[in-house]
């Protein structure tokens, strides 16, 4: 399997010439789902005891496959969290995978490791955290989520024996990422959500608290605000939340995975402030920092905190923590062991580009939910729920029911047009649907837009 023949040479060279073509594509289609068994007609067994052999299998994906699955950065994909990861960084995924470099310990991974730790301190740079303050990628916000929690729930636990025993307690808000709750599912901790429909203050965090009983409050470990809310991209009173957390001695965690990006943008940069005081941070590269899917990130102000949750212990692992091999190690800051270096192409993009470009390319969002925003104030068919905020717009088309904004959704879609999703707002406890643009994609033209909106007539 190892030996290389004129069969690997061609079909590396079939897979190169069509990775460029598709990175080079200013206007990839944009693509839908087909039911499986629809799939499995169109390809028929691909897994078979000779094989099927690479042109084929090659060719399998190429006419069916792909086609199947949506180019989440086609700039009409303005549904979700979209991706639009730079050439450079995707050409260095390919570099990342073909290298086979171990990103969990420095003995192995150093030169890799030392690339995402460049990326790295860009990132805790954006944050205004303290010197000391660091992080490791992870495979997106979930799993960055997840790893805070870790990291806060031991540091609960280790400064008091009396909570061993004790379940956990996490209080977050209403426009919290449905991973907060999945997480704490996993790590068998309580969630307590504060009703917001617009940002969690620091004093409705305080009432929360105060609510409590005792019991119930000397269980809370840590509590989650949002930095850019994925449906709406709001921003929580982040300062206000802070000195709440500081006065009662609770983790601070703030997920910015999807706003984060917008910590490099000068025109926002200071609805973040209070950030900075945060214990943790998430931010996702893959969302609003131009990176290949996976790559998120977790930020501690004081990383030894986290190790002293994560790190692994094995007889197979001392080795690694030996003077000899000491370096900085991954794998003692998150929940994984066997790690890609998924911030490698990140480092890559950001050297190439230079940070003033990922700025100008964010910035470009934001303008681009401006743009939408004035697009609909002067559209009659149409109107805005709220402000944008960040690179977030929510809008209703007047006289629609949900029924009317998943047709118009579906055919827009099939027709391969654009992908714009609906999704649901609540204004005095009263859920609407609306639709919703959430602009990453910096070659989104206001043409895209504009043809989006004249589609809704
Ligand atoms: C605010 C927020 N947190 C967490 C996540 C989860 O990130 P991932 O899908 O990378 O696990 C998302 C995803 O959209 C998000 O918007």
């Amino acid at each position: 399997m190892h030996n290389i023949s004129m069969d690997d040479i061609e079909m590396t060279l079939d897979v190169m010439k069509y990775a460029l073509s598709r990175i080079s594509a200013v206007n990839p289609e944009l693509g839908s789902p087909k039911k499986e068994d629809d799939l499995k007609q169109l390809v028929g067994e691909t897994i078979t005891p000779k094989g099927i052999g690479g042109e084929k299998a090659f060719n399998l994906f190429k006419e069916v496959l792909i086609k199947a699955t949506v180019s989440i950065d086609h700039p009409r994909h303005l549904a979700f969290v979209p991706a639009s990861p730079t050439k450079a960084a995707v050409m260095f995924d390919l570099v990342t995978s073909a290298s086979s470099i171990h990103g969990a310990y420095w003995m192995e991974g150093a030169g890799g490791i030392f690339c995402e730790n460049e990326a790295m301190r860009w990132l805790v740079s954006l944050t205004g955290l303290p010197y000391g303050a660091f992080g490791v990628f992870t495979s997106g916000g979930t799993t960055a989520n997840l790893s805070a929690m870790v990291a806060a729930r031991e540091r609960w636990r280790s400064g008091n024996a009396a909570n061993h025993g004790k379940r956990g307690v996490i209080i977050t808000s209403e426009g919290a990422h449905s991973s907060v709750k999945a997480m704490a599912k996993v790590i068998d901790a309580d969630v307590f959500i504060i009703p917001a429909e617009e940002a969690l203050t620091g004093n409705s965090l305080e009432s929360q608290i105060q609510s409590m009983a005792e019991e119930t409050q000397e269980r809370v470990f840590a509590v989650v605000a949002t930095a850019g809310t994925t449906n709406a991209g709001i921003i929580d009173d982040l300062e206000g939340i802070a000195s709440v957390c500081n006065r009662y001695n609770i983790w601070y965690h703030v997920d910015a995975a999807y706003g984060g990006g917008a910590l490099a943008a000068d025109s926002v940069r200071h609805l973040f402030n209070g950030i900075e005081k945060a214990d943790s941070i998430t931010i996702d590269p893959h969302k609003w920092l131009f990176s290949p899917y996976d790559c998120g990130a977790v930020i501690y102000r004081n990383p030894e905190q986290a190790k002293k949750a994560h790190a692994q212990e094995g007889t197979y692992l001392e080795i690694f923590k030996d003077e000899g091999a000491h370096g900085f190690n991954p794998a003692d800051y998150q929940i994984q062991l066997t790690r890609r270096v998924r911030g490698l192409p990140l480092w890559f993009s950001l050297a190439m580009h230079g940070t003033e470009r990922y700025k100008q390319a964010i910035e470009r969002g934001i303008e681009l939910a401006c743009i939408a925003a004035d697009k609909i104030r002067q559209n009659p068919n149409v109107e805005l729920v709220r402000e944008p905020s960040l690179s977030c717009v929510l809008y209703r088309r007047k006289g629609w029911s949900f029924e009317d904004y998943k047709n118009w959704m579906y055919k827009n879609h099939q027709s391969g047009f654009a992908l714009v999703a609906p999704t649901k707002w609540k204004k005095d406890g009263v859920y609407e649907t609306v639709s919703r643009f959430c602009f990453i994609n910096p070659d989104t033209t206001e043409d895209d837009i504009q043809a989006i909106l004249d589609s809704m007539s």
